[in-house]
């Protein structure tokens, strides 16, 4: 049937903010932010730009690398944690941006897992109805320093801002799918060690939940880290397996980029060789969901995988939420 990556597209916004900066906001250093997670600057949005701003931006360069119109798109699905609002969701607003009057759209919540996510659902749609679904647009977006608490040391440093998109198309050939193989999961069980406590029907806004700065990612690091290294290894391992696909045949390897520590252990583990792993976690740090889209955007721009490469994507996040996906250009 011939899904295949039509186009793809990204954006940071202009605002760069560095370790430096952030030596004069909270007591860390640029050593320490270095060291520990391989992060230098991270890009932040104006005030006045929303997700669905980031994400228009990325979408339109996606449709354009795709040449097709946003009035040319059957659905839209939106990853992210930092919806513009609640409701009416991210992909209603990209929708009237893009002129996408055709399409159905809506947001997806599995934090840094929400690209790997959305592309799952955008491929079963598309295969289960090849007729209704021929052009579907995946952006992952986020306004992470919204819910950054900007007095908590141990998470500022981490997160920064940004859109990627993927427009996804049905090109009417037998020419083989993008997605080969794919390994997604979920446990909530670990539902409290990464969250944004407040904001939302358990615990609403107040006066209290402010003064707590509990509209802010709140996570316990350590734990994180360790189920982070085991998840993605395991689901690296299941769907190279299934596809009888060897890790030296990967072209490029895109894991999320949360800690570069944790990136090497993850490619070490796999057997990756290091001039295969894909790392823009120095210049943007974790944008959540678009961390993936960001960075298969700076590879395909990049000319770093040619037609038919095979393209290994990993990523976890709260929920928590893992997976991995192998796709070919
Ligand atoms: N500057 C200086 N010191 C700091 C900072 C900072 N910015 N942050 C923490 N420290 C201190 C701590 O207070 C602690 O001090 P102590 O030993 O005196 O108590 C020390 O540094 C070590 O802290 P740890 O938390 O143990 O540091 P660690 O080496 O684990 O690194 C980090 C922390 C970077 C957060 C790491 O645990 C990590 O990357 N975890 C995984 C993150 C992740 O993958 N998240 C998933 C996606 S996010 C999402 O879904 C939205």
């Amino acid at each position: 049937m011939g899904i295949r990556i039509r186009g793809t597209g990204s954006y940071l916004p202009e605002k760069i903010l560095s370790n430096f900066d952030l030596e004069a906001m909270v007591d860390t250093s640029d050593e320490w932010i270095r060291t520990r997670t391989g992060i230098a600057e991270r890009h932040l949005a104006a005030p006045e730009q929303a997700t669905s701003d980031l994400a228009y931006a990325a979408a339109e360069r996606a449709l354009a690398m795709a040449g097709i119109d946003g009035a040319e798109l059957d659905a839209i699905v939106v990853a992210t944690i930092t919806p513009d609002h609640v409701f009416p969701s991210t992909g209603c607003i990209l929708q009237r941006r893009l002129g996408a009057a055709g399409a159905f759209c809506f947001d997806l919540e599995a934090a840094c897992s929400g690209l790997l996510y959305s592309l799952e659902v955008a491929y079963s749609l598309m295969k289960v109805s090849s007729a209704k679904y021929r052009n579907v647009l995946v952006v992952g977006a986020e306004k992470l320093s919204s819910i950054v608490n900007w007095e908590d040391r141990s998470t500022c440093v981490l997160f920064g801002d940004g859109a990627g998109a993927v427009v996804l198309s049905n090109d009417g050939t037998d020419s083989p799918d993008f997605l080969v193989c794919s390994d997604l999961h979920a446990d909530g069980n670990y539902s409290d060690i990464l969250i944004m406590p407040a904001g939302g029907s358990r615990c609403p806004a107040s006066e209290e939940s402010i003064r707590n700065h509990a509209h802010s990612i709140h996570m316990e690091g350590r734990d994180v880290y360790k189920l982070a290294v085991t998840g993605m290894v395991g689901a690296c391992r299941t769907v190279l397996k299934n596809a009888k696909v060897a890790a030296s045949e990967v072209r490029c390897f895109i894991p999320h980029q949360a800690n570069s520590r944790i990136i090497d252990a993850i490619a070490q583990r796999l057997d990756v060789p290091g001039d295969r792993v894909y790392c823009n976690i120095d210049r943007c740090g974790n944008t959540s969901a678009a961390s993936i889209g960001i960075c298969l955007d700076e590879i395909v721009r990049g000319g770093q995988v040619s037609e038919g490469d095979y393209i290994l994507l990993t990523a976890f996040g709260g929920g928590l939420t893992w997976g991995a996906m192998l796709i070919r250009r």
